[in-house]
């Protein structure tokens, strides 16, 4: 039975979801929370090395659905072996990306069926959700200025227009869950955002604390 809290940051690369979750881990970890940050693809030796196939620019051929299946057996295994045991023990999970993630980059970004990508994530996920998804919206060209002169990976390399449908995809996913997901402008301070999201999360920890 699951006693933790689960939350999940989104958005694109560039965003800022890790500066937001080394604070937010940072200030439930100062109030005695235990506090387990993780991330995907990857979080376990296994995903970890099923990232860097994913993210391996040599594998330019790689189908959206191969990628949609990579991603998915990554997320399988880290559920299993990290997010699922933490939550049983009633730690607080800080997860940067998740199943939203997969919608957004293989459904909107990508071309698969929204349907399959939720089907194929079915088994791995199971009942594991996320209680409160933050989503930093930002501008894809903005992300790209952010990420400078860093080389880009696989998933980065991709369109314009593909990073753009996933930024519609990540606001599409939000609007049909507002009880879950939260959607923050990634281009205020991030003290506004830290603040934001600590306002919003703080009621979920009161059970942990
Ligand atoms: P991320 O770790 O955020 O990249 P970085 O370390 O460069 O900030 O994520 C790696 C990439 O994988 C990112 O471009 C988004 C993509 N991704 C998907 O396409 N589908 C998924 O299900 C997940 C979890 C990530």
């Amino acid at each position: 039975m699951k006693k933790g809290v689960f939350i999940t940051l989104e958005g694109l690369d560039g965003a800022g979801k890790t500066t937001q979750i080394k604070r937010l881990a940072a200030k439930a970890q100062a109030l005695g929370i235990e506090t387990v940050t993780t991330r995907e693809p990857g979080g376990t030796a296994l995903g970890d090395a099923i990232r860097k196939i994913l993210l391996d620019p040599a594998y330019k051929e790689m189908l959206p659905l191969t990628e949609a299946l990579l991603y998915a057996a990554s997320r399988a295994q880290h559920v299993e072996e990290v997010i699922r045991p933490a939550l049983r023990a009633g730690k607080l999970v800080i997860c940067d990306r998740f199943l939203d993630s997969s919608l957004a980059y293989q459904a909107f970004g990508g071309g698969l069926a929204a349907e399959y990508v939720r089907y194929i994530n079915e088994e791995a996920v199971k009942s594991c959700k996320p209680d409160r998804t933050f989503v930093l919206d930002l501008d894809p060209q903005e992300g790209q200025a952010r990420k400078g002169q860093m080389k880009a990976d696989r998933m980065e390399q991709k369109s314009l227009d593909f990073h753009k449908r996933v930024r519609e995809g990540f606001l599409q996913i939000a609007q049909k869950e507002p009880e879950r997901m939260v959607v923050l402008d990634a281009m205020e301070s991030p003290e506004a955002i830290f603040n934001a999201i600590w306002t919003n999360v703080a009621p979920l920890l009161s059970i942990l604390r």
